[in-house]
């Protein structure tokens, strides 16, 4: 695809995905790749610009990442963001120093006349993460913006197309943030923003129906977004020549495993097989309660239905994976082909008898696969679906995994969803979710004693699920939350409301 393109070299700072998720929201293309990266394959991707993210070292440190000056030279616009912007300042001959005490958070700047800074308020608020600054400017290059502490927050050679900023444009703490990307793409790098997900859908599917042509594709349907977004993408290319294979587990959330038929069989069309399991697995369960006993169990059993499906399908060309960028970006190099390491498809290639992976979605973003959903008809309850874990409502069940607790655990966990959406709080909230506790407590309902597990709902706020705060949901819901389930669920006589973050917890509680 002839898109045009900005190279981000990742120099290992915490917003790296972030700043190319940005630059792909102003709908510019771009690629994420180690600093390292060799300067000719750099000339031979060819892009309208290149930024330099930030990173956690000094350049003057032994073993800090550099760059080839060569790259300053090809003529190629560059942005260079916090470390980045160091690396300039060192690698043009200009000087870093090193600071008493670090400048962290929303920071007093003020922008002076900059093709980068275009329409900003000249008094402005920024973000700022750092030690080292620039202390000197090479030579040739201009001061554009300062703050209290930081002399050369911004510095440029426009003339040389090389920009430097101190802060990070792209957090949403920096007031104005978006706009110098958007300038940096528009105005320095002439950008045409050619990159969006109608694009992106009508590229795809005319490649995909060129490439699947005549041949026989498999998919592993979970309910997740991936997966349902790369089937619904490939199914629009191949039709009835793509089969998707759903496994039934019974460890779905209430409504699921039924919105999975009516979405894909029935309004799409798709050919779907549907493999009801779910006595097998409660059979297999039984007893078990330790956690990590319970996700091998289950991914085992999952791929043996899987096979035992595939076998019955035969020989196929191609297996459809729903592998998405950070996971190419996370595996490494982003070159070689990964397949996710999600227990309940990771091990799908070695029982599938198939000639080729196709992955429609390793380019992009969580989000843009999303929006790629919105374009293909796919509902928002499919396309803005939470993160589930694999191994399902089995792992919010601490201890043995029994119908009659799968059952209140659906329904608590149906209430809850629906408390929050009505509150206008599932965009904010990351994933929230009902949890049955093994812990029993004494209850009383009309003059009778009640002995029931008690409840747990839990929802947090994250970016990236590595780490989560809990989320401060208005107690007025979680009354309404409350008085629901034990009003509505059968064995429900106590709920508690978790209130801690990640770390020192995790967000599933097993
Ligand atoms: P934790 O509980 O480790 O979860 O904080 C982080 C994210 O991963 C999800 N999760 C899983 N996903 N298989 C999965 O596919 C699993 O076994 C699994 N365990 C946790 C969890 O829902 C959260 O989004």
């Amino acid at each position: 695809m002839a898109h045009e393109k900005i190279l981000v070299l990742d120099f290992g700072g915490q917003y790296n995905q972030l700043i190319a998720r940005r630059v792909r929201e102003n709908g510019v293309y771009c690629d994420l790749w180690p600093y390292d990266t060799d300067i000719k394959k750099i000339r031979e991707y060819n892009p309208i610009g290149i930024i330099f993210t930030g990173g956690p070292n000094s350049v003057y440190e032994d073993g800090a990442p550099h760059i080839d000056p060569k790259i300053l030279e090809l003529g190629i616009p560059v942005l260079g963001i916090c470390y980045g912007c160091q690396l300039i300042a060192y690698t043009l001959g200009g000087k870093v120093a090193h600071a008493d005490i670090r400048e962290y958070g929303r920071i007093e700047i003020e922008y002076r006349e900059s093709q980068i800074f275009k329409t900003l308020k000249e008094h402005n608020i920024c973000w700022m993460s750092h030690t080292d600054y620039v202390s000197e400017v090479p030579s040739g290059f201009q001061i554009t913006a300062k703050t209290k502490t930081c002399p050369a927050a911004g510095f440029e050679d426009p003339k040389r197309k090389i920009y430097g900023i101190q802060f990070h444009p792209e957090v949403h703490h920096t007031a104005e943030g978006n706009k110098i990307l958007r300038n940096f793409l528009y105005e320095v790098c002439g950008a045409s923003g050619d990159w969006t997900m109608s694009n992106f859908v009508a590229e795809q599917v005319s490649l995909l129906r060129e490439k699947l042509k005549g041949k026989k594709v498999l998919c592993a349907m979970s309910g997740g977004v991936d997966s349902a977004v790369a089937a619904t993408l490939v199914h629009r290319a191949a039709g009835n020549n793509l089969t998707c294979v759903f496994v039934d587990h019974g460890l779905l959330r209430k409504g699921e495993a039924e919105e999975v038929v009516e979405v894909f069989r029935n309004k799409l069309g798709m050919n779907l097989i549907k493999a009801d399991v779910r006595d097998r697995f409660l059979e297999k369960l039984k007893g078990v309660c330790e956690p990590e006993k319970k996700r091998k169990i289950i991914g085992e059993e999952f791929i043996k239905v899987f096979e035992a499906e595939a076998k019955k399908i035969g020989s196929v060309d191609y297996l459809v994976q729903g592998t998405i960028y950070p996971d190419v970006i996370e595996s490494g190099k982003g070159a070689s082909a990964v397949i996710k390491s999600h227990h309940n498809v990771g091990g799908l290639p070695s029982v599938v008898d198939f000639k080729e992976i196709v992955e429609p979605l390793r380019d992009l973003f969580k989000d843009e696969v999303r929006k790629v959903g919105t374009e293909l008809g796919l509902p928002d309850s499919v396309v803005q679906r939470q993160p589930f874990p694999g191994p399902g409502l089995a792992i919010r069940i601490m201890g043995e995994v029994t119908e009659e607790k799968l059952q209140t655990l659906r329904d608590a966990d149906y209430i809850f969803r629906e408390e929050i959406a009505k509150a206008g709080l599932n965009q904010e909230v990351w994933q929230y979710f009902a949890v049955i506790t093994s812990t029993y407590t004494v209850g009383v309902m009309g003059d009778a004693r009640t002995y029931e597990p008690v409840i747990a709902l839990r929802a947090v706020t994250s970016v990236d699920a590595m780490t989560a705060d809990w989320a401060h949901i208005p107690y007025e819901v979680l009354e309404r939350v409350s008085n629901r389930i034990v009003n509505e669920v059968a064995h429900a006589n106590r709920i508690v409301y978790d209130i801690t973050s990640k770390p020192p917890a995790t967000i599933e509680w097993e």
